[in-house]
């Protein structure tokens, strides 16, 4: 039975809406989180917004000292690994800041975890571990491939999972691979909060509506979509929080090593992100059409038929309610957390 679960990174974007789904059914949460990408205020909103506290330890997954300390103090049944880093772009700068937080870290939190018989996982992989190989809608059994640092310290730790469960029975893990998490909890006092400029669409659109930024670079309209421009498997965050909730009911139940989409499979191209955000906000919203982003792929959208067949789980948020959520969070948080 799981009852206690470590969240590694559950001040962060993703980390923060799973926490507020799993409080609201009942378990026990210890999160762990540097703040390096997040603010302790989001775990002020979560407790107020489920009335239901959280245990918080302010560490880095890669201190394998204090990580013992609080799996000794702590009962943990089970662990969502959000925490890493994520930003595509930067990764191939730093390549080494990424296989040092993403695989090292990892490797930490599993050795804790072997060492206090806890072997229950939930690791947040990316739709990116596909590269440009697969077949829309893209089956979980579709080939990896992938050149950029961050995609590969994803595809490393995947292996690395599948590793482990054959090595020792024990084990029970869940890969989950997220298409394009967008959307805000429906308050309006949770959303995504990138700091700086936004290298991901959603933040970057709704900051051009708001005024903050001037205006959306559209990064290709030669692709062969039904508008040029590049389409992309949007999902609600708490859609895929929600999705977090059924995978551990999954483990419950002794997964073995699974691996499931988490998306709508449903396609939406930049142009539709663009229109569908300006019939929120009820104003134009100011784009230019540039050359493709190096690495850019055309169209990555979802096939979702297992995860609603094995985790009984299904996106039920459509675009319109997407933007709508993350248009709440910009206006009422127009500087994210840190106002
Ligand atoms: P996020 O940056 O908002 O959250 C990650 C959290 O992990 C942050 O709070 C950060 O402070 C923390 N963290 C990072 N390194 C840490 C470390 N070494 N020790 C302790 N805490 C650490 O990102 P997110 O969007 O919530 O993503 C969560 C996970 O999902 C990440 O692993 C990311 O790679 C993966 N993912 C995200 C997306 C997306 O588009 N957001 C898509 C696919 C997969
Ligand atoms: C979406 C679409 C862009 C910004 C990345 C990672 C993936 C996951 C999500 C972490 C594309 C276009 C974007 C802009 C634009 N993250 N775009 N103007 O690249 O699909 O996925 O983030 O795991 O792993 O690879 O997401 O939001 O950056 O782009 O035209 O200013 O919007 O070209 O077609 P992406 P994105």
């Amino acid at each position: 039975m799981i009852k206690k679960i470590l969240v590694t990174g559950g001040a962060g974007f993703i980390g923060s809406h799973t926490c507020v789904e799993l409080l609201n059914q009942g378990y026990e949460l210890v999160v762990v989180d540097n703040l390096q990408h997040s603010s302790f205020k989001s775990l002020e909103v979560i407790q107020s917004l489920t009335s239901r506290s959280i245990c918080f330890y302010q560490i880095d997954i890669r201190d394998q000292d204090q990580l013992e300390a609080i799996f000794e103090h702590e009962h943990i049944d089970a662990v969502i690994h959000f925490a890493g880093l994520k930003v595509v772009s930067e990764s191939i700068y730093a390549p080494l800041e990424y296989y040092e937080n993403n695989v090292s870290g990892t490797i930490t939190l599993l050795e804790v975890m072997k060492k206090f018989a806890c072997k229950n996982i939930i690791f947040s992989s990316s739709a990116s571990v596909y590269g440009d190989l697969a077949a829309v809608p893209i089956l979980e059994s579709a080939p990896r491939s992938t050149t950029v640092p961050y995609a590969r310290t994803k595809l490393i730790i995947e292996d690395l999972l599948i590793d482990l469960a054959r090595s020792d029975a024990k084990w029970n893990i869940v890969i989950l691979r997220y298409f394009n998490p967008i959307g805000a909890h429906p308050s309006g006092d949770l959303g995504e909060d990138p700091k700086g400029l936004p290298t991901n669409l959603l933040p970057y659109v709704t900051q051009v509506a708001s005024g903050q930024l001037k205006e959306v670079q559209v990064f290709g309209a030669d692709y062969k979509t039904k508008d040029g421009t590049g389409v992309r498997d949007y999902i609600h965050v708490v859609d895929l929080a929600r999705g977090h909730v059924a995978a551990i009911q999954k483990l419950a139940k002794g997964s073995r090593l699974s691996i499931y989409n988490l998306g709508t499979g449903k396609g939406s191209s930049v142009l539709d992100i663009i229109t569908e955000m300006e019939a929120v906000v009820g104003h134009p919203i100011a784009y230019q059409l540039v050359e493709r982003r190096a690495g850019d792929i055309a169209v990555s959208y979802a096939d979702v038929s297992k995860a609603k067949a094995e985790l009984h789980w299904q996106a039920n948020f459509d675009l319109r309610r997407m933007c709508e959520d993350s248009w709440r969070w910009q206006c009422r948080h127009p500087l994210g957390f840190e106002e």
